[in-house]
């Protein structure tokens, strides 16, 4: 493949349905298996994120058994109610938040714990050596490879943080150097929804992509070298507000 070899225009187009369409899904599942080539197809979509000094510093733990993800179940409970009380005194938040289905532990087709070791390829890391959080990072790229392979494949991803990682570590007998990074629910759904759950019952919006991007310097929204780009972001929201 050249460099300037751009994919066609069905490639790119499922590619972006893939990134735009992806949801993180914690009801709808139904009772399908995936069968394992879907499922190394997924894994090896994930193995091959970009890796700070190609450490590839992830292990993927795959868990089927009920009797695991009850314990795992158990962790969320607890951590959710923790999180419950520190709503206390917003009442209407604490009503709201305990309301959302925010899991999918025991009802999905089977969960994956995506863990991160620093050892890898022994202390020196290419590239880790200034910021260290670049180890964990490169876990989170291929976490995203994973959710997007998913969504082409159909598989619906639902990532639980609401979770207990001393829990998640003695559950899974992950060895005291590895780090768990994320938890996730995989199967089949019945649907993705056309926007995140949490915009749709109203508990953020999503932000105009007008105000996330800076020029030049932190905070700074307007600037002549970028007026072309600047005028046509401030379409974009303006289309967005006629719900074009
Ligand atoms: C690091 C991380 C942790 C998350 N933890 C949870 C969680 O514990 N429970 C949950 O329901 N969703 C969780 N989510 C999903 C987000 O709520 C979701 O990505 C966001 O609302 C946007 O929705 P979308 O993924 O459907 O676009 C998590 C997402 C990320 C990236």
């Amino acid at each position: 493949m050249t460099a300037d070899e751009a994919l066609t225009g069905s490639e790119k187009d499922g590619l972006y349905k893939a990134i735009f369409s992806r949801r993180d899904v914690r009801s709808r599942f139904v009772d399908r298996e995936i069968p394992d080539d879907i499922l190394l197809r997924i894994l090896n979509a994930a193995h091959h994120a970009p890796s700070v000094g190609f450490s590839q510093p992830w292990n993927f733990i795959l868990i089927k058994n009920i009797t695991t993800r009850h314990k795992v179940k158990e962790s969320f409970v607890k951590e959710r109610e923790r999180s419950i009380s520190m709503l206390d005194g917003e009442e209407e938040r604490q009503k709201r938040y305990a309301s959302l289905k925010l899991e999918g532990i025991l009802e999905s087709a089977i969960n994956i714990c995506v863990t991160y070791d620093p050892s890898r390829f022994g202390p020196f890391v290419l590239g880790r050596t200034s910021i260290e959080e670049t180890g964990v990072y490169s876990v989170a790229c291929a976490i995203q490879n994973l959710w997007l392979a998913a969504r082409a494949e159909g598989v619906g991803v639902g990532w639980v943080s609401i979770l207990a990682n001393k829990d998640l570590e003695q559950i899974l007998a992950i060895p005291p150097h590895v780090k768990p990074v994320a938890y996730l629910c995989l199967g089949y759904v019945s649907e993705f929804a056309d926007k995140p759950d949490l915009e749709r019952v109203g508990w953020l919006p999503r932000m105009d992509l007008s105000n996330v991007v800076c020029y030049e310097k932190w905070g700074v929204h307007q600037s002549e070298p970028w007026s072309a780009l600047c005028d046509a972001l401030g379409k974009m929201k303006s289309r967005r507000e006629d719900n074009i």
